[in-house]
């Protein structure tokens, strides 16, 4: 008897006379494999079931055997395994159905394929095996079957999804601390720009305010000779009606005077002065200028009111109507030539407030309702209420009204849509600023070419 040939690793030679018996043999080596593996012919009936498949599939060769249930260890279903498939030959389709993305042909047999997959079925919650199947043939190089190998690599296969799993969970927690660090940032520059919004606001508060006490200097020095010009432009006018009075007396008495050449002086000397019209003339001056230093008792009063230097940083409870009517005055200029302006007062009951600094916020919202006018001249109202526990004031215009996308942004410092030189985009955020340190509220309301709204409510008192 010829020495057994080793088809568990040879089974691929083709030799020149192999039979059916040669092939029981030659498998027959199959059955001392510390490797599974077990063998079918090409009628899918299993012809081997070596010891260390018994093991590994749990099932015994006496049951398997002559039997085509070589998919029943793995499978809930009959369907074929790798070993099926060679058999049948010509694996392209039925490997792609069978096995999609789990085997493959192998790079080192021809004919050969190779895959892994789970089995859930199998002992201790399943197992994960590697799997390799190949024809057998005989000596004339026909296929007399398939031999299917096993390998239990459940150990390696949890060993890796426990590495995949460390690393996902790394990946996880980088992800998690990267969210982390970025909200910190977030948080970090929010707080960063809060702190350039108030540091811009207080230096402007801070100009403001020295603006404000340079104003009320000079108001108070130009108030006193205002005062006593005011006051002795009024005994010059009672004078001068005496002295016209005066005068007349003498004209009448002039044809009296004998001497010829004392009435020819007076008379050349009436007609070189134009007597007349200075008699005329003289009230219409001492009127108008009257009228200028009225005017300018009124912008000193109106500074002095605006700016309340005095007191400026101190908490008064104060009556706003008189602020919006200096307020006003000091603004004129600006809205004069763009605007006529309504007042529609209601009652408003003293407010616990910084009066200068309200002031400057009505200041803000009036020459922002004169500078959004068009070439058309328009309206702007200012309206006053109040209620139980709060005093609002509004200023209104029917100029180029704000578009949604800038609503959001108007109250931000240095937004503005203004030309340079117009606009310093601080006025609004200053207001801003002002109301909410007063625990009030600044609302807008604004469609684009109808006009816009701004209303500022203020607490009647402040808060302990
Ligand atoms: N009454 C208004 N009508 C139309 N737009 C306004 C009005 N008030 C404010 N805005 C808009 O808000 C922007 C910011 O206003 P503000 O802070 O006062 O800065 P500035 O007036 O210097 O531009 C303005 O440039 C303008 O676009
Ligand atoms: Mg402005």
């Amino acid at each position: 008897m010829s020495p057994p040939h080793n088809f568990a690793f040879d089974y691929r030679l083709n030799f020149n006379s192999i039979t059916e018996n040669d092939f029981v043999r030659g498998v027959g080596h199959l059955k001392d494999s510390p490797v599974p593996a077990y063998a079918i012919n090409t009628e899918h009936v299993i012809t081997q079931w070596n010891r260390a498949c018994e093991i590994l599939t749990g099932m015994p060769a006496s049951a398997m055997l002559g039997t085509k249930n070589q998919w029943q260890p793995f499978y809930e279903t009959k369907r074929p395994v790798l070993a099926d498939l060679v058999v049948d030959g010509d694996l392209c389709e039925s490997i792609q159905h069978y096995y999609p993305n789990n085997a493959h042909c192998s790079l080192l047999m021809p004919c050969t394929y190779v895959g892994e997959d789970f089995f859930p079925r199998m002992v201790h919650g399943g197992k994960w095996l590697q799997f390799s199947a190949g024809p057998v043939y005989d000596r004339l190089g026909n296929v007399v079957g398939a031999i299917e190998t096993l390998q239990d690599v459940s150990v390696q296969k949890h060993a890796e999804e426990a590495l995949l799993k460390v690393h996902a969970d790394l990946e996880q927690l980088v992800i998690q601390r990267t969210a982390e660090l970025m909200r910190r940032n977030d948080e970090l520059t929010r707080a960063n720009e809060q702190l350039i919004t108030l540091q811009q606001q207080l230096v402007q508060s801070e100009k403001l305010a020295s603006i404000g006490q340079l104003a009320a200097g000079v108001a108070h020095e130009i108030n006193n000779p205002i005062g006593y010009i005011f006051s002795n432009f009024g005994t010059l006018g009672q004078y001068l009606t005496q002295l016209m009075d005066m005068l007349d007396a003498y004209e009448k008495s002039e044809s009296l005077i004998s001497q010829a050449a004392v009435r020819h002086d007076l008379s050349a000397l009436r007609e070189r002065i134009d007597l007349n019209y200075l008699k005329a003339d003289i009230p219409v001056m001492m009127r108008e200028s009257l009228e200028g230093i009225f005017r300018v008792r009124q912008i000193v009063q109106d500074l002095k009111d605006f700016s309340r230097v005095d007191n400026a940083m101190e908490w008064q409870i104060a009556d706003l109507h008189p602020g919006i009517h200096s307020t006003l005055n000091i603004v004129s200029n600006e809205v004069r030539y763009k605007a006529d302006v309504i007042l529609a007062f209601g009652t408003l009951p003293d407010v616990e407030c910084l009066p200068s600094q309200i002031n400057q916020v009505v200041m803000n919202l009036i020459i922002n309702a004169a500078q959004s006018m068009g070439t058309a001249r328009g309206t702007i109202t200012i309206r006053t209420g109040s209620t139980s526990e709060t005093a609002w004031i509004e200023v209104a215009d029917d100029g180029c009204g704000i578009s949604t996308e800038d609503t959001s942004r108007i109250f931000d410092p240095f937004f503005t849509t203004k030309p340079i030189g117009t606009g310093t985009g601080l006025g609004l955020s200053m207001s801003y600023g002002i109301v909410s340190k007063h625990h009030g509220e600044i609302n807008v309301d604004s469609t684009v070419g109808v006009g816009t709204t701004f209303r500022i409510t203020l607490p009647l008192r402040q808060p302990i």
